[in-house]
C-alpha cells in the first residue's frame, strides 16, 4: 500500500465516476439526485526532453508516471446528457478552468493549467511528501498509487473534513490517475 491515508471523495464525485458505466436504472429505483460533473480525461505526453512517457495506467511494472510528467487534460462542456437512461445532465457551476486538483492522502494539491487549446490543457504532476519526520527526512510521497484528478476554477484550501467545499469549483472530473 503506497498510502498512509485514504482520501474520501464526495458522493457527487463518486457518482460522476460511475455514471458513464450505467446504461439504465429500473424505474422503481428511488432517484437520489447527486450532481454529475463533466467528464475529464488525462493522457501522459512526451516530456520536453524527449523521454517517452510510461502508460498512465498499468497493473504491473515498477515505473508508472513520475513527478514532472506532463499531462494533457481534456474535458467535456457542462450540460451534456449523462448517467442511466441519459436522463441526467452533467453540470458544473464553476468558472473557467485554471487548476488541476490532485486529491491524495490528506489534502488537495493544485497545479496550474497551461497550453490551453479548446477543451484541453497541460499540467505537470507535482512532487511532495505527506510529512517530514522529526529529523527532517521526507516520508511517503504525497502523490503515489491511484489518485483522483479534477479540473477547478480556483484553489480553495480544503481538508478531508470539508472536501465538499471544492464542489462549486469543479469544472470536470474526477478521473482516476495512477502514479508511482
Ligand atoms: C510508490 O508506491 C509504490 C507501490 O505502489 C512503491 O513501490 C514505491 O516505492 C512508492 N514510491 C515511493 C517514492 O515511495
Ligand atoms: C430506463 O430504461 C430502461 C430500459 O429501457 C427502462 O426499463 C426503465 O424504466 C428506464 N428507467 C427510467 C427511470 O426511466
Ligand atoms: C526527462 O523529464 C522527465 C520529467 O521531467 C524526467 O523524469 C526524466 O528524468 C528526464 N530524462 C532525462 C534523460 O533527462
Ligand atoms: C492535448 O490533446 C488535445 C486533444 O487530443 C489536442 O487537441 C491538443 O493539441 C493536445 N495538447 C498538447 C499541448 O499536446
Ligand atoms: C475520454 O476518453 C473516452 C475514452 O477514450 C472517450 O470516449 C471520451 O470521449 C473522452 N472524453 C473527453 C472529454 O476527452
Ligand atoms: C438537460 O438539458 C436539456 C437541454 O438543455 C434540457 O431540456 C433538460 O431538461 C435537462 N435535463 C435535466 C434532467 O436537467
Ligand atoms: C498538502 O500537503 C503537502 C505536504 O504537507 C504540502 O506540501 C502541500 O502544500 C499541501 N497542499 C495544500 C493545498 O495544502
Ligand atoms: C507549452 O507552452 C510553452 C510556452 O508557450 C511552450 O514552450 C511549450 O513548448 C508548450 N508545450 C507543448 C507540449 O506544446
Ligand atoms: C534520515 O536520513 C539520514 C540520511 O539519509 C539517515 O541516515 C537517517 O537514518 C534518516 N533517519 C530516519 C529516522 O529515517
Ligand atoms: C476547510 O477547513 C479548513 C480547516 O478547518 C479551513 O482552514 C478551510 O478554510 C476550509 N475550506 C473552505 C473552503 O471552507
Amino acid at each position: 500500500m503506497p498510502f498512509w491515508f485514504i482520501p474520501a471523495i464526495t458522493q457527487s464525485m463518486a457518482w460522476s465516476l460511475q455514471a458513464p458505466f450505467l446504461a439504465s436504472c429500473p424505474s422503481e429505483n428511488p432517484v437520489v439526485d447527486w450532481q454529475i460533473f463533466p467528464q475529464l480525461n488525462a493522457t501522459t505526453i512526451i516530456n520536453s526532453n524527449g523521454s517517452t512517457p510510461e502508460p498512465a495506467i498499468s497493473t504491473i511494472g515498477p515505473s508508472l508516471s513520475q513527478p514532472g510528467q506532463s499531462l494533457n487534460l481534456t474535458w467535456d462542456n457542462s450540460g451534456l446528457s449523462a448517467g442511466p437512461n441519459s436522463t441526467y445532465n452533467a453540470s458544473s457551476m464553476a468558472g473557467e478552468p485554471k487548476f488541476a486538483a490532485w486529491i491524495s492522502q490528506l489534502n488537495v494539491t493544485y497545479t496550474p493549467l497551461t497550453n490551453f487549446s479548446g477543451n484541453s490543457a497541460l499540467t505537470i504532476q507535482p512532487s511532495g511528501n505527506v510529512f517530514q519526520d522529526i529529523l527532517g527526512n521526507d516520508t511517503t510521497p504525497l502523490i503515489n498509487g491511484t489518485i483522483f484528478l479534477l479540473l477547478t476554477d480556483d484553489k480553495p484550501y480544503v481538508t478531508p473534513y470539508n472536501l465538499s467545499q471544492l464542489e462549486s469549483h469543479i469544472v470536470a472530473g474526477p478521473v482516476l490517475y495512477t502514479v508511482g
